[in-house]
């Protein structure tokens, strides 16, 4: 994905539904490829034609309301595609895993506890802080890797400061992080070596949370002082009421912190930052936006600008009984139970009946309209400092003199799998240090 304005070019259904006739399994491979090249073409004409996409291997929802429906019922659209992934390599439970249960509301409202909002100008100061280290680090160089050498960087720092998971090592934490999200979100074909390396990594970073957990508490029991982070808080905390945080659920949550952000977070922030980088005249706003305290100021060009490439853009569920999703619209449909439904809020950010002027770069859209983060009963958990510290890691890189895209192969933003960005230098400083 290179270009600001994909022309309009259509005509998807016409090769889908010839490629179907014809052989099926190529029309499966037509649509992943266009998802991957093509997506906002495609949902554009989906919109229009075909706005509940339904094949014999998966339905596409487009719509806003469609998405936001299918979102808001998980007790029919559950997280059974993928979750049940995640909860292996863990060794039980997590709340990505599990629809309307007790554990998941119990869970859910407990982190947002640990999680505590007033902690987000800190920890946007020490993305901030980590960010300005690398890129000093970095400008005699004239260029920077943007996702090992800055924004996975910043989320490894931020998980070992903040959550006060910092890993045996970074790399490590960095390497178990991308097993355990690559099966769960990446292996729907169920290749057994993703899903045994996911498990491995799983029990390695269990069991070393275990040993971190025993050294806290004992830490606790001596009185020392320890960081006030979210493992602290976790392993400190009784609550009245037999409202219990025993071990398993400590250690499985803390588990899930990195889970969240280190793909997430630093994918998020190279597309954003491609994509600002893709508009001279937006990103001199949003330059001059970045000098300004007030964050209000800046932070709505990374909003606007990871709408023209999120980073999730579709949300899989299982089907678990029929359902009439657009009831009461011409969308009318009937999904049976059993479907793989995947709503896509990357369409549902273009919907021309909720979102005004969508291929417009426009920085009052209201946050609503925003689906990055997902929405309803699974809407992440991380929102608040994810927000801060995805804007205040671009921000920093933004007043660095002369950020700009290199030509390809160099500039081109490399994806393991497909998805997970691992790869995306950009210059720094002036153009005649590069070389
Ligand atoms: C501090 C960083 C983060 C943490 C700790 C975190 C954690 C989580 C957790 C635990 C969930 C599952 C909630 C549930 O099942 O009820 C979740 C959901 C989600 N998160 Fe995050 N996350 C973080 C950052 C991000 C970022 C940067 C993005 C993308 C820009 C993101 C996008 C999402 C989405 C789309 C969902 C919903 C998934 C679904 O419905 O299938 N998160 N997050």
């Amino acid at each position: 994905m290179g270009a600001v304005d994909q022309t309009t070019t259509g005509g998807y259904l016409e090769r889908y539904d010839e490629a179907l006739a014809r052989a099926p399994m190529s029309a499966f491979g037509l649509v992943r490829e266009w998802l991957r090249t093509d997506w906002r073409d495609l949902f554009a004409e989906l919109r229009e034609r075909r706005p509940i996409f339904v094949t014999p291997v998966f339905t596409i929802v487009t719509r806003y309301a469609d998405v936001t429906e299918v979102l808001s019922h998980e007790e029919v659209f559950s997280v059974r595609a993928f979750g049940p992934r995640l909860d292996a390599a863990l060794g039980g439970p997590f709340m990505l895993g599990r629809d309307a249960t007790p554990m998941n509301w119990r869970d859910k409202g407990l982190m947002r506890v640990m999680l505590d909002p007033r902690d987000v100008a800190g920890v946007r100061e020490l993305a901030g802080s980590i960010a300005d280290e690398l890129l000093d680090a970095a400008r005699p160089h004239g260029r920077i890797e943007a996702v090992h050498g800055l924004f996975r960087t910043v989320a490894l720092g931020v998980s070992a400061k903040y959550f006060g998971f910092p890993g045996p090592d970074a790399q490590t934490l960095s390497r178990w992080t991308r097993a355990i999200v690559t099966d769960g979100f990446a292996n729907f074909l169920g290749d057994p070596e993703i899903q045994a390396a996911s498990v491995r990594a799983g029990s390695e970073m269990v069991a070393y949370l275990r040993d971190r957990l025993a050294e806290r508490r004992v830490a606790l029991r001596a009185g020392l002082e320890l960081p006030d982070d979210v493992f602290t808080r976790l392993a400190g905390t009784t609550l009245p009421g037999g409202i219990g945080l025993d071990d398993e659920r400590i250690l499985i949550n803390m588990a899930g912190l990195p889970l969240g952000f280190v793909e997430s977070g630093p994918g998020a922030m190279v597309e954003a930052v491609e994509q600002l980088l893709l508009r001279p005249q937006v990103l001199a706003r949003a330059v001059e936006a970045a000098g300004d305290p007030d964050p209000a100021r800046f932070d709505p060009y990374v909003w606007e600008a990871l709408r023209f490439n999120p980073f999730f853009k579709l949300l899989p569920r299982l089907c678990e009984r029929d359902h009439v999703l657009a009831a009461g619209t011409p969308r009318r449909t009937v999904i049976p139970a059993g479907t793989f439904v995947l709503a896509a809020p990357a369409s549902a950010m273009f919907d021309a009946d909720v979102v005004a002027e969508p291929d417009e770069f426009r920085l009052d859209r209201p946050a609503h309209h925003q689906l990055f983060f997902g929405y309803g009963h699974h809407a992440c958990l991380g929102v608040h400092p994810a927000r801060a510290i995805i804007c205040e890691a671009v921000r920093r890189l933004l007043l660095r003199p002369c950020v700009r895209l290199l030509p390809p192969p160099e500039g081109r933003i490399e994806r393991a799998g497909g998805i997970f960005p691992d790869r995306f230098v950009l210059g720094l400083g002036p153009e005649d240090q590069e070389g």
